[in-house]
């Protein structure tokens, strides 16, 4: 962990979830904005339109556990949200979510993707952003990757937790970022069905066109293009928005090696990604 993500510690272990409460859980990179944003418009497209217009992601949906200096916390921007239900974003590994979600029986939505390409969104990530940890070049980034040496963790410890936890809290509805890129209409009416939402065909095909990625890279209220802690220019936060990317940055051996650790880590879990579509 770095010191922005438990700096508030108390008042995120202590923090008072609703039973409405939704929150949004992955491994960073995974695809939490795009979730975040489809959650956003299916509640509050037709009754608040004005937040999508006026409001960057990151304050409709707060990152429970961030606090960055000169910046309200994550936990005060949950508290000062005025919606019901209240989107909640958060990359803490499984045990350490604090424990009102699990008394509050809270809805929760995961989300995972392939470690490979992960791995890659994460290095460009914490090239542009500024209070994320140096990379380093790609070839020690992916060594410490695949060790757990990251902010949050290990991607493994962090998927196969979630993946487990499913089976006891049958409030947690377990995406794949590879789903979402082969199908969007078909993964957002699954997530209606587990809020039990009634949005109509119209309005569904209305949020899967707008959540594409190439409109949310243009909305300055979803790009992140008012974050001043990332440099654009360094790569953007939609950057690709594909499967496979991994091609492009693993080196044959990188590849191999991986297999071989993934193989040992992800042996014993009924948990399968695809590296491709
Ligand atoms: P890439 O770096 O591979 O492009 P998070 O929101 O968890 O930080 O994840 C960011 C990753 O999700 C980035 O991946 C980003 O481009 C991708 N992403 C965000 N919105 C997307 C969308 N609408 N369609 C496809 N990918 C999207």
């Amino acid at each position: 962990m770095t010191h922005i993500f438990t700096d508030d510690w108390e008042n995120i272990k202590h923090f008072q979830a609703r039973p409405d409460d939704i929150l949004i859980a992955t491994y960073p990179k995974a695809g939490t904005t795009w979730v975040s944003y489809i959650l956003d418009l299916l509640y509050f497209s037709q009754t608040r339109p004005d937040r999508q217009t006026s409001m960057p992601i990151y304050e409709r949906v707060p990152f429970l556990e961030n606090k960055k200096p000169n910046h309200p916390s994550g936990t005060d921007l949950a508290n000062s949200l005025d919606t019901s239900p209240r989107l909640i974003k958060t990359h803490l590994p499984v045990q350490l979510i604090p424990k009102s979600f699990w008394e509050q029986k809270c809805r929760v939505v995961y989300v995972a993707r392939n470690a490979k390409d992960n791995a890659v969104s994460y290095f460009h990530f914490n090239r542009m952003d500024s209070v994320q940890p140096e990379p380093g070049d790609w070839n020690s980034f992916l060594q410490n990757y695949m060790e757990g040496q990251m902010a949050f963790g290990s991607w493994f410890d962090h998927v196969t937790g979630w993946w487990e936890r499913k089976q006891s809290h049958p409030k947690l509805h377990y995406m794949l970022f590879e789903d979402m890129v082969e199908d969007t209409g078909r993964e957002i009416d699954k997530l209606c069905s587990f809020l039990g939402l009634t949005s109509t065909a119209a309005e569904k095909e209305q949020i899967r066109r707008q959540s594409q990625f190439d409109n949310m890279k243009k909305d300055d209220m979803a790009n992140y293009s008012s974050a001043i802690v990332m440099d654009f220019k360094i790569s953007p936060f939609m950057r690709k928005g594909k499967v496979g990317d991994w091609k492009n940055h693993f080196t044959v051996a990188q590849n191999e090696q991986f297999d071989v650790e993934y193989h040992k880590k992800m042996n014993n879990t009924t948990l399968h990604f695809r590296t491709e579509v």
